[in-house]
């Protein structure tokens, strides 16, 4: 009877230090894979370099509010990716999308007409094609119907420009 309490001990102990080298395994390495993650991912602005990009937007998208327009993006998202490298997917990818010519992502399928369009994007085009994408690009793959408001629109040209360029 008095050797039970031993065993019981013995088997703790034994158990305790079989789990101590896979613990440690298993704690080290989210710890290292999120290091690694966090130096790969797209260095994260901070709200004062957000706003410094917004305002050299003209007016009056230069008063859009990001925190708007990133729940309003929500719907855009399904579709596109914004951060640096991020991928193509039904959409293209929207990194650095001010100054850049429409249709000239490397890699993604374009409508003829997208791939015909001789603009380059900026708030106002942006603005025109967020409205109503099939009346700016005749055909166009991008199938979504259009937001009506003109403030709503600001507001995800404003968020749109706060994750699409590198900080000045
Ligand atoms: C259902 C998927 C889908 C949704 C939702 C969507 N897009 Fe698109 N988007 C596309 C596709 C596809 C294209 C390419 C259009 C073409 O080739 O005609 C595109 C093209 C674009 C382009 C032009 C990119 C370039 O490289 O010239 C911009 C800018 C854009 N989308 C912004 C938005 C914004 C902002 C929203 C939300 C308000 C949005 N998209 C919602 C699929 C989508």
């Amino acid at each position: 009877m008095r050797a039970l309490p031993i065993a019981v001990a013995i088997l703790g102990l034994t158990l305790a230090s079989c789990g101590k080298p896979s613990d440690e395994g298993q704690s080290s390495e989210p710890a290292s894979a999120s290091e690694t993650t966090e130096a790969a991912e797209p260095v994260e602005l901070t709200d004062a370099q957000k706003a410094a990009l917004v305002a050299e937007l003209p007016a009056p998208y230069n008063g859009g509010d990001i925190a708007h327009g990133k729940q309003l993006f929500a719907v855009c998202k399904a579709c596109h990716t914004l951060v640096q490298g991020g991928a193509n997917m039904t959409g293209p990818n929207l990194w650095g999308v001010f100054g850049r010519k429409a249709g000239s992502v490397a890699g993604f399928n374009y409508s003829d007409g997208m791939k015909a369009a001789a603009f380059t994007w900026d708030a106002a085009q942006l603005d025109k094609w967020i409205e109503k994408p099939s009346a700016m690009i005749e055909g166009t793959k991008m199938t979504y119907a259009g937001m009506k408001d003109a403030k709503d629109r600001i507001d995800v040209i404003a968020y749109m420009k706060s994750e699409t360029s590198a900080p000045k």
